[in-house]
């Protein structure tokens, strides 16, 4: 797709200077067209290799709050005009988790609150522990000053090619759905306070037989010898 991408710009770039008038205009309305919609088809595509791939294996402890903040520093950086509220609980457990694809599962879900949120809107991200019938989870939320979830998809958010976009794919709360059940959890969306959209997805908190494992295996780092 990126040759054809180049492709165009090329021809652009080289004939605009032999054409004037009319005929420059659709020339540059044409290549634009054909730039735009490869860049969605390259953003389709990127989308269902992401949802035939197959479980990850690749767990380690992770701190989601650190993956958090991480992701929202580069989101500051890119959305100038929308508010980033980040409400972590510094006490939360730590889970078992490939971080390639629970960063992924952030992105589908924050993007959602982007698409959906006008100039001067917000999104809070927050997360805590909970603690159900002995079990410890982690849970964390995506909250966003959008008009809530359209009626019409309601039902069936999580399914594949369920969409109100033009250019979505449908793909990204089938692949956040998709993550969550590699990880064991579940996920739901509720509305906001505010009348936005609420996601929120529990997991399992790393378990203690994990955790000493963990302690243990740090503590055999920390004292290996160098030879
Ligand atoms: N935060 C939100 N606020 C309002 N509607 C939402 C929100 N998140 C999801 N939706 C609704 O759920 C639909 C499905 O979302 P999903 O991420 O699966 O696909 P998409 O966003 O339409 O396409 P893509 O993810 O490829 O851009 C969206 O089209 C939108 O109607
Ligand atoms: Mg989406």
């Amino acid at each position: 797709l990126t040759p054809i991408q180049l492709s165009a710009e090329r021809l652009q770039r080289k004939l605009s200077g032999e054409v004037a008038g009319d005929k420059r205009s659709m020339l540059d309305r044409y290549t634009r067209t054909i730039v735009q919609q490869v860049e969605a088809m390259k953003t389709m595509v990127n989308a269902f290799t992401e949802y035939a791939r197959s479980p990850s294996q690749n767990s380690a402890v992770l701190n989601l709050n650190e993956l958090l903040e991480d992701v929202t520093v580069l989101y500051h950086e890119n959305y100038t005009e929308v508010t980033i509220k980040l409400e972590l609980d510094p006490s939360i457990p730590l889970i078992m988790a490939d971080g390639v694809r629970l960063r992924q599962l952030v992105h589908n879900v924050v993007k959602n609150s982007f698409d959906s949120i006008e100039a001067g809107g917000w999104i809070k991200l927050s997360t805590r522990g909970v603690k159900e019938l002995g079990l410890q989870y982690l849970e964390f939320s995506v909250e966003d000053s959008g008009d809530g979830i359209a009626d019409e998809v309601a039902d069936n958010l999580f399914e594949p090619y369920v969409t109100t976009k033009t250019t979505g794919s449908g793909l990204g709360l089938a692949i956040v759905k998709k993550i969550v059940d590699e990880h064991s959890g579940i996920v739901w969306v509720e509305k906001a306070e505010q009348g936005g959209a609420r996601f929120v997805v529990r997991l399992p908190a790393i378990s203690q037989r994990d955790n000493k494992l963990q302690t243990q295996l740090q503590s055999n780092k920390d004292t290996e010898v160098m030879p």
